[in-house]
């Protein structure tokens, strides 16, 4: 496939690479003058591009942006990339990274969020697994304890696109239903970088509480910032699942 990607900071870049290793045809775009974003594109063995060219001649636009980014890009810059290219969106919402979104903080999911500010739809994806898992938690299909990644979006067929490549990234992709319940892998939810298998993940998704997330999401941040030296990958995996009463990972 042909894929466009804007950002490509510990998540864009790895999928970036991912793509690229798996045989896709990648280019890249983030908020670096033309030397550093050769120089990243080099580094990931793909190609650089101008943003008016990254979405351009491409079948998925993944955006790997913090959240607070999406509304910067150029209203125009999705006017002539036809309907059927898919436009993904990794992010997170954090208010201490991002700032004060209103309509995030009073409830709206995310990624509904990001769809309305771009005017498209988009496919979340990408953003339930850690930078460090994505990067080396990847197994072949049918491997043990292979780690699963959700999601979600309105258009069924786009999903499975977007599966495809989360199983190319070495992955197991869980339908994890409409945009409008993407909350469900959001920051704060049992399915938030927990590092579970398909089966533990559809069971996180279903016990995930909406109104408990944001909570979760900023008491995680507080205690892990407080502590005098951040915690090891596996000891933040631990983290997270510990957030919770119902463990996610019941092995
Ligand atoms: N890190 C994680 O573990 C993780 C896991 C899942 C999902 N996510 C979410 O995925 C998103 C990306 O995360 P990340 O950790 O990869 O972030 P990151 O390392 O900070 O990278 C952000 C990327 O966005 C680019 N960028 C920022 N503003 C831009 C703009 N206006 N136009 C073009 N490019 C722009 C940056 O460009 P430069 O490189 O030029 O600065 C950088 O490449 C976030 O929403 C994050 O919450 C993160």
């Amino acid at each position: 496939m042909k894929i466009g990607i804007i950002g490509t900071g510990a998540i864009g870049g790895t999928i970036a690479k991912k793509m690229a290793e798996a045989g896709h045809q990648v280019k890249i775009n983030n908020a670096s003058d033309i030397d550093q974003l050769n120089a990243r594109a080099a580094e990931l063995g793909v190609t650089a591009a101008q943003q008016k060219d990254v979405v351009k001649d491409v079948d998925v636009i993944i955006l790997s942006l913090p959240t607070i980014a999406i509304p910067t890009l150029p209203k125009d810059l999705f006017a002539d990339v036809p309907e059927n290219v898919i436009v993904v969106d990794t992010s997170n919402y954090y208010p201490f990274r991002d700032a004060d979104i209103e309509e995030i903080k009073n409830g709206k999911v995310e990624s509904v969020w990001v769809s309305e500010q771009l005017g498209r739809p988009v496919v979340k994806a990408f953003n339930n697994l850690l930078a460090e898992t994505l990067a080396s938690g990847g197994k072949k299909p049918g491997a043990e304890d292979r780690i699963a990644m959700a999601v979600a979006g309105d258009d069924a067929e786009a999903k499975k696109v977007i599966a495809a490549l989360v199983n190319d990234a070495g992955y197991d992709a869980v339908d994890s239903g409409n945009l409008s319940e993407s909350w469900r892998h959001q920051p704060g939810t049992p399915a938030y970088c927990t590092e579970l298998d398909a089966a533990e993940l559809k069971q996180a998704l279903a016990d995930g509480v909406k109104e408990n997330a944001p909570i979760l999401r900023d008491k995680a941040i507080v205690e892990l910032s407080a502590r005098s030296s951040y915690p090891s990958h596996p000891d933040v995996v631990k983290f997270n699942r510990a957030l919770f009463e119902k463990k996610p990972k019941t092995k």
